[in-house]
């Protein structure tokens, strides 16, 4: 099963930034299935490793399109993305010490920030550069 479904609510109307966030949802759910691999022990840092970094280019390339705007927001919406890596960090850092790792749980920071953030954010600097 998907750790996460696409669902229109999710569009912010822009075809290139939804097509991105498609991909986004497409490789978590992707790497989320290789890790009921029994070789998880390597899977989990993979995974993890892979998601940050293309997490990371989805949001350079939105950060670069609202500096190129000089969209108003720009600073509220780059922390908001910050905020995401950050605990993308926290959760690669306490697997290194723990090897601790819960799936439902990174489901749930992932799920929660998408919601939001596509809602409100990405939703708004829709709205902007529409
Ligand atoms: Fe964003």
């Amino acid at each position: 099963m998907p750790l996460i479904n696409w669902d229109e609510k999710f569009s912010v109307g822009v075809a290139s930034v939804d097509h991105e966030h498609r991909e986004l949802i497409g490789l978590v759910n992707r790497a989320h299935a290789r890790l009921t691999q029994p070789d998880r022990e390597t899977a989990v840092m993979e995974f993890l490793g892979e998601i940050f970094t293309r997490i990371s280019a989805h949001f350079a390339l939105e950060e670069k399109i609202m500096r190129e705007k000089n969209y108003d927001h720009y600073a509220e919406h780059k922390a908001d993305h910050e905020r995401l890596l950050d605990s993308i960090r926290d959760i690669m850092d306490r697997y290194e010490d723990r090897k601790y790792f819960s799936d439902d749980e990174f489901a749930q920071v992932l799920k929660s920030w998408f919601v939001e953030h596509f809602r409100t954010h990405d939703a708004r600097l829709h709205r902007n550069l529409g």
